[in-house]
């Protein structure tokens, strides 16, 4: 979860996005059969156990024992590693028909090739029967951010084309290993995402960009590597789903896509430049890898505005990498609003922001720590799919509000936004949207990518400061889990008030 250049636009603008019909009274079973709704998390952000049974360091470790999460890391987390019994029992208890997580790349093969670790096989294996044994279905990531620091020294991890082999033979070794049980699989979480924040920005590991763009990285090229990693990415993605069908799906019977990041774009203004420039970060954003995975090349002004910095596709990739998903996962937060900036064409050098030539201004009120809740901005992301993309199968893989972290357990905005939300896909598949899931963002509070301790999402609260590192339902978990037991839910202050003394109740009894 991230943010990206913000700015805070007058509240009348909010407004407008806000005040679109959305269903508010629903329950369930109104949702089409197949619907499964789950809650999600990723490796690196639960597991803990980060130098434990032989598992090596990832991107992650190294970034944050480097001091860039202001000294925060991933070494103990939650310790789902230790803990996946006891989580599993609480998805149970919440009533989670599905579990979506990810899989340590440096935990399964520690060299980033090679010989595979049995101890993180048992591991996996045993949060996956839990899993099944209870019910609930596993959706997996295979690269949630997270690839061995050995391959980033060997070879520069994503630069280089022979990650695309690497990360096929950590799939086959997922699949092969996992793929009796595990039906849904995600190749990569927000490959749309990656490129600009680690290779652009230099923000997130592995920590690269060029001046003048970018922050102060001390290696990196702006304007090249992130079509470079984005090519790779795509590579990568398209050979695990050759390998997936040729070698297991007529046997295992499972299902493969890839995750992407998606705003709800509004133009600024109705300028034909503003609603240009909104097509044009949908592109630059989304299409930067839906276009080539749905009709096998880049958006036409990607190739325009990059150049002969934007690699090509041989005709054989061409064919590999069209058509290369059963569905594509979707992260959804929040809307923007889109204002041209063309002006940053006229420089001849220029990175991959300013090839997209857009100010893209987040709709929220800096006063509040908690995102603005605008679920119709869920319905015009989904619609935005099925009318660009022609209606794929789509999961909601993230989606999810944030507070700070807080033992409080009342959690009332995260519960009206996830009201709104869910809400908001039910009027989407109303209309056609061919959504087949919704998974929350996130299970637990979790150590975020962007933030580390302080910014939560979870259902359930973590005292990172507890030894026991016990979980705690949130008023958000009660809620959940009446929907999810097929009471109707409703946002209405009487329902809210209601919802709060049955938690009230619950929480004195435990
Ligand atoms: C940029 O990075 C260098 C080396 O890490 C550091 O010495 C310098 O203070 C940084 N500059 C800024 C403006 O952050
Ligand atoms: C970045 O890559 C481009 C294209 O390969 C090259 O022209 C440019 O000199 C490189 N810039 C830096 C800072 O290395
Ligand atoms: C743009 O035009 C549409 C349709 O006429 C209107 O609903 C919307 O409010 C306008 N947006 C702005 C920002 O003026
Ligand atoms: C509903 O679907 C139709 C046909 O695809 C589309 O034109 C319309 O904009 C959609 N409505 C909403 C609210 O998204």
């Amino acid at each position: 979860m991230f943010m990206l250049r913000v700015y805070s636009l007058p509240i009348i603008l909010l407004n407008l996005v806000v005040a679109v019909f959305c269903a508010d009274k629903y329950s369930r079973e109104d949702f089409p059969p197949g619907f499964v709704f789950g809650s999600g998390t990723s490796a690196y952000q639960v597991e803990g156990a980060a130098s434990e049974d032989g598992r090596s360091p990832s991107i992650w470790d190294t970034f944050s024992h480097e001091g860039k999460m202001d000294g925060e890391t991933g070494d103990v987390s939650v310790d789902e590693y230790h803990k996946y019994k006891e989580d599993v029992k609480l998805m149970v208890e919440t009533g989670l028909e599905a579990y979506r997580f990810s899989i340590s790349w440096p935990r399964l093969i520690p060299n980033g090739r090679g010989p595979v670790n049995p101890k993180a096989v048992r591991y996996y294996n045993s949060l996956i029967n839990e899993l099944i044994s209870h019910g609930i279905q596993p959706h997996v990531t295979i690269y949630h951010y997270d690839h061995p620091q050995a391959l980033e020294d060997e070879y520069g991890g994503w630069l280089s084309r022979k990650i695309v082999k690497d990360f096929t033979a950590f799939a086959d070794v997922c699949f092969r290993e996992f793929g009796d049980r595990v039906l849904y699989w995600t190749t990569l979480n927000e490959p749309n995402v990656f490129p600009l924040f680690s290779y652009d920005v230099g923000m997130l590991p592995p920590n690269r960009c060029s001046f003048p763009f970018g922050l102060n990285c001390s290696q990196g090229n702006s304007t090249s590597e992130p079509y470079l990693v984005a090519h790779h990415l795509l590579l990568a993605h398209a050979s695990a789903v050759r390998l997936y069908r040729k070698k297991y799906q007529s046997k295992q019977l499972g299902f493969v896509g890839i995750n992407l990041y998606a705003f709800a774009t509004y133009p600024l203004t109705n300028s034909t430049e503003d609603v240009l420039a909104t097509q044009r970060a949908n592109d630059y954003f989304v299409g930067l890898i839906a276009n080539p995975v749905v009709f096998g090349s880049y958006p036409d002004i990607v190739k325009k505005n990059a150049g002969s910095r934007l690699p090509t596709f041989t005709n054989q990739e061409y064919k590999q990498v069209k058509g290369s998903f059963d569905f594509l996962g979707i992260n959804h937060y929040m809307s923007i609003h889109v204002k041209d900036n063309s002006a940053s064409l006229k420089s001849e050098y220029r990175d991959f922001l300013a090839d997209m030539a857009v100010e893209m201004i987040a709709d929220i009120d800096s006063s509040k720590y908690e995102f603005p809740i605008q679920p119709s901005g869920m319905q015009a992301s989904l619609e935005y799919f099925k009318q660009a993309y022609g209606n794929p199968p789509i999961y909601i893989h993230e989606n999810g509000q944030r507070t700070r972290r807080t033992s409080s357990l009342e959690d009332t905005s995260r519960v009206k936004y996830m009201h709104g939300y869910i809400g908001s896909v039910l009027d989407a598949i109303r209309n056609g949207s061919n959504t087949r899931g919704y998974f929350t963002w996130s299970f637990l509070d979790v150590f975020e990518l962007l933030g580390g301790y302080e910014p939560c999402f979870g259902l359930y609260y973590v005292d990172i400061n507890d030894p026991q590192l016990k979980r705690h339902a949130k008023l958000s978990a009660h809620w959940y889990s009446q929907f999810l037991k097929g009471r109707p839910v409703s946002s209405d202050s009487d329902g809210l008030i209601k919802l709060g003394k049955d938690f009230s109740l619950l929480s004195r009894r435990s």
